[in-house]
């Protein structure tokens, strides 16, 4: 089974996600992290962004891949071409190109072949922007989340702190943390330099939600078949619990026998075979 999420940044798609997967025992998917992952390494190799075939080559000839402790279904390591970016993918310089390197085409038909791969090997739950529309529309359960931009920054806030209280307990006894890393970014978008100021975050949330819908490949826009959460009030067990629900509501449609329901035929039909694998819209 594939349970997609898609939702613009800060909507819970991670904490939720994780955590559902760690419910169900499915495994997780972070689209996300793999086109940061081809951000990282733009970066690291000085590629101009606006040289698109740069990054389709970076995205087609280095593959992504995911390490994991025993028992969990979210991945504690995450590498391009062999190279641990684990830390980098969060930096504030990988936050300010991303969008702008996941709006190029080939990156994305070359993305989404690996997340159609490793989505067919388990059960997972995959997050994302385009996981109901184009990775994997024929998800059984497909779901959008929502919440307001003063909401989402609220929550990177906290994330950010989060990540630099990590940091900070990487850095005693250690080398500096592989996150401050990178060379200065050939982009004219500057990071934030406050990463805890919550006005230069809310606007860094709105810049993003600009470019992740505005875009001519795959924008986020809601599946017309998915079901809309908005996570503004509830918290992630909440969520998590509602999404639980549309799973059982799935399966019990697919355990139904044939006679009882018009619609049992259509579905568990689609749930035996395999997502289509077409390439990506690139309309
Ligand atoms: O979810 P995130 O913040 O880690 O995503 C990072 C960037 O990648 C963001 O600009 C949206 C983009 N993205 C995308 O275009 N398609 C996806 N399936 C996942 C993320």
């Amino acid at each position: 089974m594939i349970i997609a999420i898609d939702g613009p940044a800060g909507s819970g798609k991670s904490a939720v996600a994780k955590q559902l997967a760690a419910d169900l025992g499915f495994a997780y998917l972070d689209t996300g992290a793999m086109y940061r992952a081809v951000a990282c390494r733009a970066l690291d190799l000085q590629v101009n962004l606006d040289d698109t075939s740069a990054l389709a080559h970076i995205a087609s000839h280095e593959p992504i891949a995911f390490a994991y402790n025993d028992g969990s279904s979210s991945p504690s390591q995450v590498f391009i071409g062999g190279i641990d970016v684990t830390s980098q993918i969060r930096s504030a310089q990988t936050e300010v190109v991303v969008s702008q390197v996941a709006a190029v085409a080939a990156v994305r038909e070359a993305l989404v072949t690996q997340q159609r791969q490793i989505g067919l090997l388990r059960d997972t739950v995959i997050e994302g922007r385009d996981i109901g529309t184009v990775v994997f529309p024929h998800a059984e359960v497909k779901v959008f989340l929502t919440a307001s931009a003063e909401v989402r920054a609220a929550r990177r806030l906290a994330q950010n702190r989060l990540r630099q209280n990590q940091d900070q307990q990487a850095a005693q006894g250690t080398t500096a943390p592989a996150s401050h890393k990178h060379p200065v970014a050939q982009t004219t978008a500057a990071a934030p330099s406050h990463p805890f100021d919550q006005q230069q975050t809310l606007e860094q949330i709105m810049r993003r939600d600009r470019l992740d819908s505005e875009r001519a490949v795959s924008p986020l826009t809601q599946a017309s078949d998915s079901i809309v959460i908005d996570t503004d009030s509830l918290s992630i067990r909440q969520v998590c619990a509602r999404i639980a629900e549309l799973v059982r509501r799935e399966r019990s449609v697919v355990d139904e026998p044939p006679s009882t329901a018009n619609q049992t035929n259509a579905r568990a039909t689609h749930i035996s075979q395999p997502p289509s694998v077409h390439p990506p819209d690139n309309g």
